[in-house]
């Protein structure tokens, strides 16, 4: 192999063959290509793209350089979900649990925070006891013994993705539809699972911001988990705003557990239930759309999907009367603000990423890899797009670590959201559905 002729070849648009694109990954894992090189290369597919084939023997490659989870002890379809990342997403705490207590058996393995988005890891850290690195063993046999386990993502899967998205990350890399699918698919074949449902995210808070690009991604995803064996359902949502109310890491398990209590409603519930619905038909539960739907609605009001969830965190060693008070068992901050709306009006806009920078800055986000979070901070809404807000009543709520921090927020989320006089119309959460 010779690295400069390839990093040539694809800067010039030239299609890499699957055993050039296997050498180097290999090569780059055993430290025999250099950064500099790798980086290059990374560039040149950012500007030239990869075509299916190549993207496949990217990700093909990269599940290669590390172990792949077997979860063939377990009976029946096992499923996974994956977030290409938002703002107040939340969906992992309230789905998982939500699909296992209609039977549905999920492996998932996740990640920390990254950039101005949150990561579920993060936020279980906060819930007391839970433990987020299981071994493969205990992995395995809790998905048998409750039909849920979440892991954080384990050193010997996918090491090539662990370096490579490293890299990307601080080379202006990561943003290529070629890199997202393998980097997100390579993890989630490694994961084990038959079976991958996919939300991609759209809007100013996403990592692929306009429509097409969103689109790209997810038909690329699909169509790669067809050439590797598994049925994959993408489903493009919004994040031109956060998905939930509340940002920050304990925060959000708190409205997480709230919608399992049925205590709260908007899109975090719809959109859980929508992925959930999809995921127990792709399980050969045989139901139509609507039922299956009717069906996680049902388990939400009796309180099942609660209970599974207050099993799934004593499985992982949590404290769970996180399930009943979350509020008394959770972290809290120090200073806590609310920020009210002298003259109110409709909500007009809220900028994701405005207020995700404004959460990480307060503590919820690490500067390098080695920082610790601060768990009690963050940002909880008043209200999303088209809500009134009446005169006086609060715009949000701001938890933080010190007096000047609630000042600086302060200034943020009043800058973040809009107010408009006249009606403005509600935004649909889900976008398409492709598979
Ligand atoms: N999430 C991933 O896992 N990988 C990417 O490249 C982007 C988002
Ligand atoms: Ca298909």
């Amino acid at each position: 192999m010779h690295v400069p002729d390839l990093i040539r070849r694809k800067r010039d648009g030239e299609e890499l063959a699957d055993e050039e694109i296997e050498e180097l990954v290999q090569g780059y894992v055993r430290g025999v290509v250099p950064d500099y090189q790798m980086a290059a290369f990374l560039m040149a597919v950012y500007f030239q793209g990869m075509n299916e084939r190549e993207t496949a023997a990217l990700t093909r490659a990269m599940v290669r350089s590390g172990g792949v989870v077997d979860l063939s002890s377990v009976p029946g379809v096992k499923l996974d979900k994956h977030s290409t990342g938002g703002v107040a997403d939340t969906t992992t705490l309230v789905l998982l649990p939500l699909v296992a207590s209609a039977g549905v058996a999920v492996a998932k393995m996740s990640g920390r925070g990254l950039g101005y988005t949150g990561g579920t890891i993060d936020k279980l850290e906060s819930v007391p006891g839970f433990r987020t690195h299981l071994s493969a063993v205990e992995f395995v046999a809790q998905v048998r013994r409750i039909g849920l386990a979440l892991t954080a993502q384990s050193r010997e899967l996918t090491p090539a993705d662990q370096q490579l998205y490293a890299l990307r990350d601080v080379t202006a890399t990561v943003e290529s539809p070629a890199l997202i699918a393998s980097s997100v698919m390579s993890k989630k074949i490694a994961g084990g699972a038959d079976k991958i449902v996919l939300d991609v995210k759209v809007g100013r808070g996403a990592l692929l911001p306009d429509e097409r690009g969103a689109r790209d991604l997810a038909e690329r995803m699909v169509r790669l988990g067809e050439r590797m064996g598994r049925e994959v359902t993408a489903f493009l949502t919004d994040m031109d705003q956060p998905l939930g109310l509340a940002i920050g890491n304990a925060l959000e398990v708190i409205e997480a557990v709230e919608v399992l209590q049925g205590k709260a409603w908007g899109e975090l519930r719809e959109l859980s239930v929508a992925i959930g619905a999809e995921m127990v038909r792709m399980a050969g539960v045989e139901v139509d759309a609507a039922e299956a739907l009717r069906l996680l609605e049902a388990k939400l009001d009796r309180g099942e999907a609660l209970d599974m969830f207050r099993r799934w965190i004593e499985a992982q060693g949590g404290d769970g009367r996180v399930a009943e008070d979350p509020r008394r068992f959770l972290p809290k901050a120090a200073h806590v603000r609310v920020v009210t709306a002298a003259a109110g009006g409709y909500i007009q806009d809220i900028d994701p990423k405005r207020l995700g920078r404004l959460v990480q800055s307060l503590g919820a986000g690490r500067r390098r890899k080695e920082d610790v979070v601060d768990l009690s901070v963050g940002v909880v809404l008043g209200g999303k797009v088209g809500d009134r807000i009446p005169d006086g009543e609060p715009l949000a709520v701001i938890h933080a670590r010190s007096l000047q921090d609630l000042d600086l927020a302060e200034r943020e989320v009043r800058s973040a959201i809009i107010l408009s006089r006249d009606p403005v119309p509600r935004r649909p959460v889900i976008l398409d559905r492709i598979s």
